[in-house]
Parts: structure tokens; C-alpha cells; sequence
């Protein structure tokens, strides 16, 4: 990525340098970073990589952080750690360059961010030169909604410059997939068609990592019965992968109320219904199963964004002429109501089980 290249380029000369890279799930994002960072010579920049799925709140990525630079995981509060990763900074020549991946799994990202794009302040040593604070994420709308919330000052102190990280082609999934093949079979056990029918598939998607998924199910699967992988193995990890990803966020839904809150639309959405719509059976429910206050309005819609971002429903937003505003309708995509229905864990009727 030639983009975020210039920006450490940048940081060498004391120029502002923060990037926000943006690009869905397995477009490459952590691969083009690290090996950005592997390429930088040593004696450059001190680049730390923090992955923040593991930390999931602005203390924790601190930590991460620390620990990266060489100090205990435990037993020191944020504002020592802080001190401590700018007494490190002080004592390097280097730029430093924090690279926060996964961004949007940090509860209070603002927090963080302001913090570690005002290092000086935050730690009295105005004598800090310069370093730069890299974040990675799916969505833009991340950083739209950083930069729309009015209470934060954290986008104006960071203005970072915004990389948008494309999905890949065809021709990029098949080299990707080529070196996998490469890696993990004896030949003639993957033929090289197999490698172009699982790069045609994903390629709507753009996404490698669901791309290698497939190569990996399908390897498996002719492996187990000690043939070549064929054309049905492909189709057989085509579906799978499918249902797996679906499940898989499913399982992680980072809160209960989302659960619940997706259980609804469920229930709610068998055709499409209006965000109101649901809202509205969302509180009858909370009622009847007296599951104590039901969220705000506001929160549910944070829910919903996240159920969009997730691809677990669609939004669709209709215009009637003569009526003020437009009505938002949900809906739940096929492929979602099918790996449900196929799954054991998950029912459709009785909504999502607990455990
Ligand atoms: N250019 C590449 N060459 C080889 N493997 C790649 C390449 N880009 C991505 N991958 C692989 O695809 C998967 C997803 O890529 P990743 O960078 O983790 O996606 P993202 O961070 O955008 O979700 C990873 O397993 C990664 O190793
Ligand atoms: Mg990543």
C-alpha cells in the first residue's frame, strides 16, 4: 500500500502522518500493514502493532501497547503506562507509529485516540517529537461517527489521512490462493481449475481470507476421502463457509441485547418491517418476559447499525411523497434465515438458545 508508505515517509520528516485505513473483512487490511512494517528498516521508526479484537477498551489497547514496548501486562494504571510508553518515545531517536487494528473493537476509541494523538499533553512532556497513530477498521463509518459526535475532540487533534483499502480482484485472490495451494498440497491433490473456481466465487466479496476458508474446506473434505479436490468440494465449501461466517458473528454478538434485539427483527422481519416496527415489538417483548427497561430508540439503532455492518440484515429506505421523512425497512437476507435454519445451535422460531 503505496498510501500508508508515504505516510511513515511523512512521519520521518516531523510531518502529521496519522492514517485511517478502511476496507470490508479480508480485503487485506492487517496484511498490507504488517508487511508495510516487516519492509521499514529497523533503524527508521519504531512501529508498534496493536491488534485490538484482544483489547477491548481504551485502558486494555494501552496495555497492549506497553506490553509491546517491553513492559508488564499487569498491575499499572493507565496513566503510568502512559508515562512509561512516553519515556520510551524520549529515549528513541526513532518516530514512533501506533498501529491499532481492529479499531472498532474498542469501547471508548475516542478515548483512545485523543489520548495517543496528544501524547504531550496528556503526559506534560511537550518535548515529544513527532509519531503518528494508525487505525484500521471495516467501515468508514467508524471515523464519521468520531468525526460526528460533537463532545469528542478526538478527530480534530488526529485528522488523519483516510486510505481506503480496495477488495481484491480475481486475479489477487487466485495468486493468494496459488501460494496457499502451494503451501499446503502435493500436487496433483489441488488442481489448478479448483484454484479458479474458488477465486471466481469470492471475488463478489473481494474477501481472501473467506477465499482461503473455502480452499481450506475443500482440501479437507477430499483429503478425508483420499481424492483430488473436485468441483463438489468446492460447492460443498462454497456453502459452509457461507453459513460458517454468519454463525459465527452471530456467536460473537458483543452484547445480550443484540441477541435479543436480532431475535426480533427475526420474528419481526419475515418479509420486511420498518425499524419502528420492530422497535415497537422490541418493547411489547421486553414487556411480556418482564426483561426489565427496554434501550432507548437511540440504542437500538446503534444495534441495528451493527447488525448492518455485519451484513445480518439490509436497510432500505423508502420515500412517500407527501409524508415527511422517508421509513427505514429491515430485512433479513436469505443466505442469514438459511445458515440459521441449518444450524443446531440457533432456531428461527424460539429465537437464538441460550449458550
Ligand atoms: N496479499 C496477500 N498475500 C497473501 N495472503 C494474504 C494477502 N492479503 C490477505 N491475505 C490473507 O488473507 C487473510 C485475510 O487478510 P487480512 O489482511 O487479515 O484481512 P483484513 O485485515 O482486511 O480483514 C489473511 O489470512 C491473510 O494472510
Ligand atoms: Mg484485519
Amino acid at each position: 500500500m503505496k498510501e500508508v508508505e508515504e505516510l511513515l515517509e511523512n512521519a520521518t520528516v516531523g510531518k502529521r502522518a496519522n492514517g485511517f485505513v478502511y476496507g470490508g473483512s479480508g480485503f487485506g487490511k492487517s496484511a498490507t500493514l504488517k508487511d508495510v512494517v516487516k519492509r521499514q528498516p529497523q533503524h527508521r521508526f519504531r512501529i508498534v502493532y496493536v491488534n485490538c479484537s484482544l483489547h477491548r477498551t481504551a485502558a486494555l489497547a494501552t496495555t497492549g501497547v506497553a506490553v509491546e514496548l517491553g513492559y508488564p501486562a499487569r498491575g499499572m494504571s493507565e496513566p503510568i503506562l502512559t508515562q512509561l510508553i512516553v519515556d520510551k518515545m524520549l529515549e528513541d531517536d526513532r518516530p514512533f507509529i501506533f498501529i491499532f487494528d481492529e479499531i472498532q473493537a474498542v469501547r471508548d476509541s475516542d478515548r483512545l485516540i485523543y489520548c495517543f494523538t496528544r501524547l504531550h499533553e496528556v503526559a506534560k512532556m511537550p518535548k515529544l517529537r513527532h509519531w503518528a497513530v494508525i487505525v484500521a477498521t471495516p467501515s468508514r463509518r467508524w471515523l464519521k461517527e468520531l468525526e460526528d459526535n460533537q463532545e469528542v475532540m478526538a478527530y480534530k487533534s488526529w485528522l488523519p489521512v483516510e486510505i481506503e483499502c480496495p477488495q481484491y480482484n480475481y486475479d489477487q485472490l487466485r495468486a493468494i490462493l496459488m501460494d496457499r495451494r502451494e503451501a499446503a498440497f502435493k500436487d496433483p491433490y489441488c488442481p489448478v481449475e479448483v484454484v479458479n473456481a474458488i477465486a471466481a466465487r469470492a471475488v463478489f466479496r473481494g474477501d481472501a481470507r473467506w477465499a482461503i476458508e473455502m480452499l481450506r474446506i475443500a482440501g479437507e473434505r477430499a483429503d478425508k476421502e483420499y481424492r483430488i479436490v473436485d468441483e463438489g468440494d468446492v460447492l460443498f465449501a462454497a456453502s459452509k463457509t457461507e453459513s460458517y461466517k454468519i454463525l459465527d458473528d452471530l456467536a460473537k454478538f458483543p452484547t445480550a441485547n443484540h441477541r435479543l434485539y436480532f431475535n426480533v427483527i427475526l420474528q419481526v422481519c419475515v418479509v420486511r418491517a420498518t425499524t419502528l416496527d420492530v422497535y415497537e415489538r422490541y418493547g411489547t417483548h421486553v414487556a411480556i418476559n418482564q426483561l426489565g427497561e427496554p434501550l432507548s430508540r437511540r440504542m437500538c439503532q446503534e444495534i441495528v447499525k451493527y447488525l448492518q455492518d455485519k451484513e445480518l440484515i439490509k436497510l432500505e429506505a423508502k420515500w412517500t411523497p407527501g409524508v415527511r421523512g422517508s421509513k427505514v425497512f429491515i430485512t433479513v437476507p436469505e443466505e442469514v434465515r438459511r445458515a440459521i435454519e441449518d444450524s443446531k445451535v440457533l432456531n428461527l422460531n424460539g429465537g437464538i438458545k441460550n449458550g
